[in-house]
């Protein structure tokens, strides 16, 4: 189609008549669609027209095209309807946006590094594949100690010598032993992350989440321990939770030191609600301490070591702790 031949005052007719928004664009796409638009063609076609005629047809074709382009703004401004609110309708309510959160887990991992950094403690990280050595033997666990038991922990078949195998780490214990083999005392740290066993019903999981604590110092004491976990406890879970620390027995301390909360998510046997136990203690054993180069007879101290998911159950009533790794939106979204 040629640029003469186009009736352009017929689309002068068609904007002044449209009466939608809807109408009016389909005038526009009439004129100005890139591939099929009246303007869009007659544009191209210059190409092809004799060199005299070229400059008046561009010129020609150049004032239509800002004519009708400024009509058709005025005609959307009309049919929006006046300046003043630029067509926006203000009454118009939007949806809330949907804003995602941290999983509960880290989320409270972040808040025990958090309460611990206000109380001095440096936060240290460990590998979760582990020589039998570092989870077991620096420990203090006895060659023929039942934890070592391949039915209790996940050995990695591999080409580590026998008496040294890798496996996946079954606390976050050996991570004291890697500070401790790193810097020089008083010491004063904690170290969350991931362990495995070979476990699982409603209270324990092939994985979970351990943070272990070191404190070793000239003069640390239990009493200093108890301090420091109870003050804990109460920021992280309850200001008014109820413990007990009862003895227990880990080859790495001594004494050693269980401690129990209270924990009412399943009322259903009995009103009382049950004590679960929720960390092991103690002050760490002179041979440990010897193990890694650090003289017992002038530095003393304690550890711990917390189960995360435990926490988080006593805390917000969870019964069942697999709930927390399904990635149950409908679960998830309550925290
Ligand atoms: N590692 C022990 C466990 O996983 C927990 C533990 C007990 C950690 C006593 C400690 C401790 O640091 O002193 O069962």
């Amino acid at each position: 189609m040629s640029t003469t031949e186009t009736n352009w005052e017929s689309f002068e007719q068609k904007i002044s008549a449209a009466g939608t928004i809807d109408e009016l664009n389909a005038v526009d796409q009439e004129l100005f669609s890139r591939k099929s638009g009246a303007m869009t063609k007659a544009m191209g076609g210059l190409k092809d027209l004799p060199e005299l005629d070229k400059k008046n047809a561009a010129k020609d074709l150049n004032i239509w095209k800002k004519k009708l382009t400024e009509q058709i703004d005025a005609k959307h401004k009309e049919i929006q309807g006046s300046g003043d609110n630029d067509g926006i309708d203000i009454t118009l309510e939007l949806p809330n946006k949907e804003r995602g959160h941290l999983h509960l887990i880290p989320e409270f991992i972040r808040k025990v590094e958090e309460v611990f950094g206000r109380m001095g403690f440096d936060t240290s990280y460990g590998p979760e594949i582990e020589s039998e050595e570092m989870n077991f033997d620096f420990l203090n666990f006895a060659k023929d100690h039942a934890a070592r038991d391949a039915q209790d922990v996940f050995m990695i078949l591999d080409d580590a010598p026998a008496k040294n195998r890798n496996l996946l780490r079954a606390h976050t214990s050996p991570v004291q032993i890697r500070y401790m083999q790193q810097n020089e005392p008083p010491f004063r740290m904690i170290c969350p992350g991931k362990v495995y066993r070979k476990d699982a019903d409603a209270t324990h999981s092939p994985m979970f989440h351990q943070f272990e604590g070191l404190m070793i110092g000239k003069n640390v004491t239990l009493g200093h321990m108890k301090a420091v976990m109870i003050q804990v406890v109460r920021e992280l879970i309850d200001p008014e939770a109820e413990f007990r620390f009862r003895t227990g027995y880990f080859p790495f301390v001594e004494p050693g030191l269980e401690m129990d909360m209270m924990w009412r998510g399943d009322l259903t046997d009995s009103k009382e609600g049950k004590w679960l136990e929720i960390a092991g203690c103690g002050m760490v054993h002179p041979n440990v301490l010897k193990n890694v180069g650090v003289d017992p007879d002038i530095w003393q101290g304690f550890a711990f070591g917390f189960g995360v998911e435990r926490m988080i159950m006593i805390k917000q009533q969870i019964p069942d702790l697999r709930s927390m790794y399904e990635g149950d939106l409908r679960f998830l979204k309550q925290f």
